[in-house]
């Protein structure tokens, strides 16, 4: 079962706790749709908070959204699956799809991955992508990625007839509209996988870290996306930074902090969200889970939830009145 708690729901769409009580009650009497998770907390499930945010005209974006930066350990995997969760518990209907032969992503959702079809699989058409695909829970699926996908990359280059430009959203078609977002984790490269993958990107989120190397890694991203953008002429193609790893008591932090938005350009690339560093991200993927799944708050939490608000477009949204 996969949603929030009253309280998680009263904070995420800004109503008041009772409010959220209330339609908690509600939903209670007419039928069963509220139930206990694992740890005895009284959620509201998705489908439920779905209906309740469609009532109130809030449309669920529809984009494919990847998280890459040629750095490695910036946060990628950490920040795609936890974002894509919590999408999932806001009621967006999700697939995220691990394009690292690392199998990261894959791991925090405690899928065996080694028999599993990948990505490669559904590029040399030995599976149909809909057998690719793993159910987490009824708003979630993923279609994971192992040590197979590393021979990805070469065999694209070997296709002559490769349509990089098109090639991810020809093969996502047959599933695409079951879906609102797709959440693409990717590998810390600069390849064809990665080329493709922005090509198929309505959004591209890059986490920067502060310290040199993370800032070198994302410049020299930001130059790769800038260049596919204007090779294939993506006009709609956005890439945003988001701030990961902050920890205020580290003097640099600020510093390179400062350094970023001194640059207009780079300013206004930047999500106004900052992610500290938790060990909870690191907790998480120890025990195969996401990092909302653990009753207990934490600034992982916090910040994700503000991530997901504001890429799902609801911090900037006002409940209009619905049928309750
Ligand atoms: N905000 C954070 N606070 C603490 N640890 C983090 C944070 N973000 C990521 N990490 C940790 O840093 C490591 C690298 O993160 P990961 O998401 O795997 O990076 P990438 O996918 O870019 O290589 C992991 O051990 C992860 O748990
Ligand atoms: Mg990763």
């Amino acid at each position: 079962m996969i949603g929030l708690t009253p309280a998680e729901l009263s904070y995420g769409l800004g109503i008041s706790k009772s409010t959220a009580y209330t339609l908690l009650e509600k939903r209670n009497n007419q039928s069963e749709e509220t139930a206990q998770n694992q740890n005895k907390r009284i959620i509201i499930p998705s489908n439920v908070i779905r209906k309740l945010l469609c009532e109130r005209d809030f449309h669920y974006p529809n984009l494919n959204i990847s998280f890459q930066v040629v750095k490695g350990g910036a946060g990628k995997t950490s920040l795609a699956t936890n974002f894509a969760y919590r999408c999932a518990q806001y009621g967006a209907k999700v697939l995220l799809i691990d394009f690292d032969q690392q199998g990261n992503a894959s791991r925090c959702f405690n899928i065996e991955t080694r028999s599993k079809p990948v990505f490669l699989n559904i590029f040399r058409q030995e599976c149909d992508i809909k057998d690719a695909i793993i159910s987490v829970n009824e708003f979630f699926d993923i279609i994971p990625s192992n040590l197979n996908n590393s021979r990805l990359d070469y065999e694209m280059s070997q296709k002559v007839s490769l349509n990089i430009r098109d090639m991810l959203r020809k093969l996502l078609e047959p599933i695409r509209s079951n879906y609102d977002l797709v959440i693409m984790d990717c590998p810390p490269a600069i390849n064809r996988i990665n080329a493709s993958v922005t090509c198929g990107s309505d959004l591209i989120v890059i986490p920067v870290n502060p310290d040199q190397y993370a800032l070198d890694g994302m410049q020299f991203s930001v130059s790769e996306i800038e260049m596919i953008k204007k090779d294939f002429n993506l006009k709609d193609l956005e890439y945003k930074l988001v701030w990961n790893k902050y920890d205020a008591r580290e003097k640099l932090g600020a510093i390179y902090m400062h350094a970023l938005v001194k640059d207009a350009a780079m300013l206004h690339k930047l999500i106004p969200i900052v992610v500290r560093t938790d060990t909870e991200f690191k907790n998480s993927v120890h025990e195969k889970r996401s990092i909302f799944e653990n009753g207990k708050k934490s600034a992982a939490r916090e910040d994700v939830d503000e991530l997901t608000r504001e890429l799902l477009g609801l911090r900037d949204w006002s409940p209009k009145k619905g049928k309750g």
